[in-house]
């Protein structure tokens, strides 16, 4: 059994952080504790005074989507390869099956394309319509695939954007397999109408797009999946919240809503960011004014967020230059959230605890994740190891991701991934990928 001993470094948790080194054996961690002796054979890794934070979990990617008459321009291959190096070892994808496919054929479908996948992965699958058929195969891909997880778009009217008659029946489908729901807020029908209004009176620019998304019609739906949720009895996942006044009311439903953050709505603000990047600050929920990313942070602080993720949703240049609405929503993430986030602790915004609670512990109790999320005996031996006083310039040259770009160029960050391993291989050393790609389906508790 292969074995690695990583030691001198400074290991991290969401509860802790000591000078241990960590001892991996056949993709497991079998000790972590101070002076260990590597067994005969071992690797042995000189942390040389490095972080060791358990590997970062993205819960929110979206490879080779299709999305507005275009497609993410990573498949599974190059985009946990971008997500590698930049320091995440895990995804969490989203199915999303086309108006012809069943949930399970989407599944299928993403199970086959990431067959290539570079880091470890799960899904969540979306469920874009209600018939007897979709009822009986969420049933089949808990119980025979191993999913989890229910995704609902209350957005992208004439797409995905179900009902709430869908929803309430998907919910509580979900909640008699132990399954998780979660939700994009946005009522899509008001946005729907927005938008025609602001086309009618000639906004055609980036500028349109925050217009037609404003923060109550995120609240809105939010406040109104809140409700069937609690019509049902289910727990709610909220993905990608995004407004102050939401944050505000969901700590009053601890007992029913987790609560996801993206990173760029904790880093990103308008007028500043669709001035600096035009299109290349277009997604969906909207980057906001300064008011909601303070709210963003204060709830980072005070315990409401749950998971932090990158919505990874990479558009060519091409589709990000089409004129407002029609183009992409979707930014370039997997890579840059670690250093970005990492940055972020530099500035003293967050704690590197709450950092190995928002993007390992927490993604990893949220859904269940076996065996990741901390360094612990027992625990695949997934590591970033981050050098806390090395400075780079994020280009975009660095981004794997053939679109090429990141909405983060030119941002200098202190702090910086420097290797990722996955049960024990290291796939990244030093900005090079390494290896062959071996990424694996997760488990999930239950
Ligand atoms: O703009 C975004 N986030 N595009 C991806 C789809 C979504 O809403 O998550
Ligand atoms: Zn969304
Ligand atoms: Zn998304």
């Amino acid at each position: 059994m292969s074995s690695v001993l990583i030691r001198g470094g400074t290991v991290v948790n969401a509860e802790s952080s000591i000078k241990a080194d960590v001892l991996c054996e056949g993709g497991l961690i079998r000790a972590v504790g101070p002076d260990l002796q590597a067994p005969a054979g071992a690797t042995i890794v000189d942390a040389g005074g490095a972080l060791v934070i358990p590997g970062g979990i993205d819960p929110h990617t979206h490879m080779e989507l299709p999305f507005m008459g275009t497609v993410t321009k990573d498949d599974f291959y190059s985009g946990t390869s971008a997500g590698v190096s930049g320091g995440t070892t895990m995804i969490i994808d989203f199915v999303i099956p086309g108006p012809q496919d069943s949930p399970l054929d989407a599944y299928r479908t993403w199970r086959g394309w990431a067959e290539k996948a570079a880091a470890d992965y799960s899904f969540h699958v979306a469920v874009t319509s209600w018939s007897d058929r979709v009822r009986e195969e969420m049933g089949e891909l808990t119980r025979n695939h191993g999913v989890n997880s229910f995704k609902h778009f209350m957005a992208y009217k004439g797409a995905i954007m179900v009902d709430d008659g869908v929803l309430l029946n998907s919910f509580s489908r979900a909640l008699e397999l132990g399954a998780i729901c979660s939700v994009h807020a946005e009522n899509g029908d008001a946005v729907y109408h927005l938008q025609r209004r602001l086309l009618a009176e000639g906004i055609t620019g980036p500028e349109g797009h925050a217009l037609s998304r404003p923060p109550a019609l995120e609240g809105e739906a939010a406040e109104r999946a809140i409700s069937l949720a609690q019509v049902v009895g289910a727990p709610l996942y909220i993905v990608h919240v995004s407004t102050a006044e939401e944050l505000d009311y969901l700590h009053d439903y601890r007992d029913i809503a987790t609560v996801e953050v993206l990173l760029n709505h904790l880093t990103q603000w308008a007028p500043d960011a669709y001035d600096r990047l035009g299109p290349y600050a277009v997604m969906n929920p909207p980057i906001r004014d300064r008011r909601h990313v303070d709210a963003a942070w204060a709830a980072v602080r005070d315990g409401l967020v749950d998971v932090v993720g990158s919505d990874h949703a990479p558009h060519s240049r091409a589709a990000k230059e089409r004129p407002w609405p029609l183009c992409a929503a979707g930014l370039t993430g997997v890579q840059t959230i670690v250093p970005m986030m990492l940055d972020h602790v530099s500035a003293g915004r967050l704690s590197l605890s709450r950092l190995a609670d928002l993007m390992c512990a927490g993604p990893a109790r949220v859904y269940g994740v076996v065996g990741k999320g901390r360094i612990a005996r027992g625990y695949d031996a997934d590591f970033t190891l981050v050098d806390m006083k090395r400075r780079r310039r994020i280009e975009d040259s660095w981004i794997v991701s053939p679109c090429g770009w990141t909405p983060f160029a030119g941002t200098e960050v202190t702090g910086w991934p420097i290797a990722t391993v996955i049960r024990g291989q290291m796939v990244m050393r030093d900005d090079e990928v390494l290896g062959q790609p071996a990424g694996r389906l997760t488990k999930f508790m239950g």
